[in-house]
């Protein structure tokens, strides 16, 4: 049965974050759709999300992916609020600063277009970075709103294993702030810098593995992650 605080969707739901969130949300009495991306040959073990405290009764798990911008439409249909925290990481350079960029935009872009379309969803929260803020060649104290990463600054100066990430948050946060002021769209965006603890997600969190290698001095790592 879906709760009477009504339902919220979060994309993502196997990461480090959006695993939390769900937690969370299940034990403040919401319904939680959750998407992740498909599995055919049915190798994950989403039982650290299925045995979530009211998971049974409140939670769904559906299949979408950002390079099918319009495959969150049935997680999103009928939600109050969308909170989009998944996002490409690759700090391997697998894939190009481009490609990774462009799914990024397009899926955030296409979640935006599924919640006006939804005629539900009231407000929708954009997980950003706070590398979307600092890399500006700026030494400053505090930044604030009016702040933005200088993708320029990033390409010259920054290790290529980050651009596509720094990058693709910039450009999506960007992308999805004017899509909401365009359209009449509530989106906010959420500027975590670099988060840390303990996780309830079977993978290693990339954060939590760059932080951990501050403290045991494994160089190697240390690059892995970013904010
Ligand atoms: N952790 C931090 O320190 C930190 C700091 C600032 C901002 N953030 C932001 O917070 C959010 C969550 O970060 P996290 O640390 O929780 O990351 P994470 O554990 O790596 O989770 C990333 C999630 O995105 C999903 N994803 C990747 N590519 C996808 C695609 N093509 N289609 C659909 N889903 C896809 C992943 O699914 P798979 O499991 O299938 O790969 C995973 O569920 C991100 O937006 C990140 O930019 C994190």
């Amino acid at each position: 049965m879906e709760g009477d605080k009504g339902t919220v969707c979060v994309t993502g739901g196997t990461g480090f974050i959006a695993s939390w969130v769900i937690k969370s949300l299940l034990q403040e009495g919401y319904s939680v759709r959750t998407t992740v991306r498909a599995d055919p040959e049915n190798r994950r073990d989403l039982s650290f999300l299925t045995s979530l405290p009211g998971a049974a009764e409140k939670l769904k798990i559906l299949s979408a992916d950002l390079s099918d911008p319009n495959s969150f439409d049935a997680a999103i249909e009928g939600s109050k609020a969308v909170l989009h925290v998944a996002t490409p990481v690759d700090f391997q350079n697998k894939e190009s600063e481009e490609a990774i960029t462009e799914r990024s935009i397009n899926g955030a872009v296409g979640i935006l277009k599924a919640c006006l379309r939804s005629k539900t969803v009231k407000r929708v929260v954009y997980t950003s970075s706070a590398s979307t803020v600092v890399f500006n060649g700026q030494e400053m104290d505090m930044m604030d709103e009016s702040f933005w990463t200088d993708v320029d600054f990033v390409r010259q100066k920054l290790s290529p294993n980050a651009h596509s990430y720094i990058i693709s948050k910039t450009w999506t946060e960007r992308a999805a702030l004017e899509f909401g002021a365009q359209h009449g769209l509530d989106v906010v965006t959420v500027i975590p810098s670099f988060v840390v603890g303990p996780f309830i997600c079977p993978k290693f969190p990339g954060s939590v593995r760059t932080s951990l290698a501050l403290v045991l001095g494994n160089q190697s790592e240390f690059f892995n992650g970013t904010c």
